[in-house]
């Protein structure tokens, strides 16, 4: 770890924003100077501007109950209506919000005034189905507009969504409804994948089921869009289909101002322990961050750009900037189905040339994923339309930001490298592209508003040229309001390690990730300093995957470690010891495929291990801990470093041995 973050603080390569970007650009060098000269009047402003409030607010930040913020508490607005009406009133029903392309090469471009009229119907409809402001709903939906029209319509109502992605497992879809008590779960038959329809009915049915075997579900209905077209089974009175129910409805509906503090979402996330933490959002900081980060780090020009956030709706980033930042600001973006390489490597690329997209949003473990099938793919297509690239969910490694920069960007588009976290709810710290002088790997600096800091153990600053933790040093409008249904993880999380004293004000944000400062103070993210792992930009739990490991019949214990990975980042590779029976039952090859399926079924696909070792042992500390940094050595071919503190040294060995 540490050659590699030396090689990054050895990146000499400076890229300045050229003389006709900056002079266009919405962002002018005056915004960092109006931000600190007044952080809190500076964000009532952006509030003010980029928002209607149907109640004005009065107060900015509430923070006399820290860390339980409240911001901009007095005011009252909707969310759905700032997305959707007032860009209609405004005189733009005609621009179009969302060009969709599925992935067999269907599409469908909806205008604001078309979204609006389906959010109306859908709010009537979820009304009807008893759907009341406060009620949780869960959508697990492909990447098809109905997850956006599903989403606004909860907004619209003042209820909750819960937005589960599409390939996490029955399994993983029943502990989050659990969890919130949701009312209702939005689902279509399936969607398109790989060139095949993936089922999501059944995994709803599945979740239900075994939901009410352990008591009575708290869901009344499951609304169904037909997307995939394959069978399903059908329970009445339960589920009803998304064209008979939103379709027939009134498209007259008027959107209810609701408080700025009303819950808007809850997303759960990986944390250290292995059950996810749901991270909830509200509403008027949330919309305020997402519409200010998307439309100054992206210069967004909403008449004439074409934006493209590649990230499902499932995660935050779909959130953030497929549904609330780029409908805030009355833009016009991409929206796809499928995976990159559908039915050709280059499908990605023609997408950009078809729709003249101008704001590309993608992660790198997709950009290293193109490296490698080659850059004769993006050359095939006309991509000269593209003028901002971002970069999200993962460090990104000076190689592959100058390829993207090179080959996607044509050697001149701005590259902005930005780090957040569902926690943070947008955009926190990054380049702004008509402003700051770019440098590779690196994410820079705090947005306007934003205070970041580098802080060792003690809670001390490390200064420039040191690395520590990274932490968040004021409150800001999008952060977490906490986790759903528990309030003391949310404190010990996040916000104990920091207390100072005395003073609750001055808790400081734990982000949970490693950072350097360079010498003009930049921040170098480095990855989780935590049990959480990066795989292709999703987090993932060590502790989630090994408790989903042990609960299958044939395993005596298990360790997950993240291995570096050249395409993912970081790869999942489990340790397993069988039981005793269980070893002559099987060879090491039928146990590891068979736990990598139940990894699958478990927790999703995404979770399942690239790598299982049959071991018999596992090196533990004295007092029993696992030593995963033992075990990463091994996943990543490496010399086994220091074992004098495990209980038995020759444990290594072992495990070595038997593995060669
Ligand atoms: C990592 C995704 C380096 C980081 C928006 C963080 C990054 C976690 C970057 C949050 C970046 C995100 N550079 N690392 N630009 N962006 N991360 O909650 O470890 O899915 O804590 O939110 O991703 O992942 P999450």
């Amino acid at each position: 770890m540490s050659e590699t973050i030396d090689s990054l603080l050895h990146e000499e390569r400076r890229f300045p924003p050229s003389a006709e970007f900056a002079a266009q650009a919405v962002a002018k060098p005056d915004l960092y100077d109006k931000a600190k000269d007044d952080r809190l009047g500076f964000w009532a402003d952006q509030a003010r501007e980029l928002l209607h409030w149907h109640t004005p607010f009065t107060e900015t930040l509430d923070w006399n109950n820290a860390p339980f913020a409240r911001w901009f508490a007095d005011g009252q607005l909707n969310v759905a209506y700032n997305c959707l009406d007032r860009h209609v009133l405004a005189g733009n029903g005609d621009r179009v919000a969302i060009h969709w392309e599925g992935e067999p090469g269907d599409s469908r471009s909806i205008t604001y005034a078309q979204l609006t009229e389906e959010v109306k119907k859908a709010a009537n409809a979820l009304e009807a189905l008893g759907i009341r402001r406060g009620d949780r709903v869960a959508i697990y939906l492909p990447m098809i507009p109905e997850a956006a029209i599903a989403m606004l319509a909860v907004a619209r109502i003042g209820a909750v969504h819960s937005v589960v992605f599409g390939g996490f497992s029955a399994e993983s879809l029943r502990s989050r409804i659990e969890d919130a008590s949701a009312k209702l779960v939005i689902t279509a038959d399936g969607g398109w994948r790989k060139g095949k329809v993936f089922p999501l009915k059944n995994a709803v049915d599945a979740a239900l089921s075994s939901q009410a075997a352990g008591g009575a579900t708290t869901v009344e209905h499951v609304l169904v869009v037909k997307r995939g077209e394959n069978e399903v089974d059908w329970t009445d009175g339960r589920d009803l289909w998304w064209h008979d129910t939103v379709e027939t409805a009134s498209a007259e509906h008027e959107a209810q101002p609701f408080e700025a503090e009303n819950p808007l979402f809850i997303l759960y996330t990986s944390g250290t322990t292995g059950k996810p933490k749901g991270i909830l959002h509200t509403s008027g900081g949330y919309l305020t961050q997402c519409a200010y980060t998307h439309k100054n780090v992206f210069d967004l020009h909403p008449e004439s750009d074409v934006f493209w956030c590649t990230a499902d709706v499932g995660w935050v980033t779909g959130h953030s900037y497929v549904v609330y930042g780029p409908l805030a600001n009355g833009a016009t973006q991409l929206m796809y189905e499928g995976t990159p390489d559908t039915p050709h490597p280059g499908r990605w690329w023609e997408l950009i040339e078809k729709y003249g997209v101008t704001i590309l949003y993608t992660a790198p473990t997709a950009i290293r994923a193109f490296m490698k099938t080659g850059r004769e793919y993006p050359q095939k297509f006309d991509l000269s339309s593209l003028r901002v690239l971002g970069s999200v969910g993962e460090p990104i490694n000076p190689e592959a930001w100058i390829w993207y920069r090179d080959i996607i960007g044509g050697g001149e588009t701005p590259v902005v490298d930005t780090w957040w976290q569902t926690e943070t709810g947008a955009i926190m710290v990054s380049a702004l592209p008509g402003i700051t002088s770019a440098k590779p790997g690196s994410a820079q600096v705090p947005l306007p508003g934003i205070s970041v800091d580098v802080l060792d153990e003690t809670g001390a600053r490390v200064g420039n040229g040191n690395g520590g933790l990274l932490v968040v040093t004021e409150p800001w409008p999008a952060m977490l309001r906490g986790i759903w249904g528990d309030p003391e993880r949310f404190i010990e999380t996040y916000w104990e390690k920091f207390d100072f004293e005395g003073s609750p004000q001055r808790r400081m944000y734990l982000a949970g990730d490693g950072a350097r400062l360079d010498s003009d103070g930049d921040v170098w993210v480095m990855g989780r300093v935590d049990d959480v792992m990066n795989v292709s930009g999703h987090r993932l739990s060590t502790m989630e995957i090994e408790s989903a490991l042990v609960s299958h019949p044939i395993v005596a214990e298990a360790a997950v470690v993240g291995a570096s990975d050249d395409t993912t980042g970081q790869a999942v590779v489990a340790f397993v010891i069988l039981r005793a029976k269980q070893e002559a039952a099987q060879t090491p090859e039928e146990a590891s495929a068979i736990l990598r399926a139940h990894v699958a079924e478990q927790i999703g696909a995404i979770a399942r291990p690239r790598q299982i070792f049959i071991v018999t042992e596992l090196p533990k500390t004295r007092s029993g801990k696992i030593m995963r940094r033992l075990l990463r050595d091994v996943a990543e071919g490496r010399e086994v470093g220091d074992t004098t503190t495990l209980a038995d040294t020759q444990v290594m060995q072992i495990i070595t041995e038997k593995l060669k």
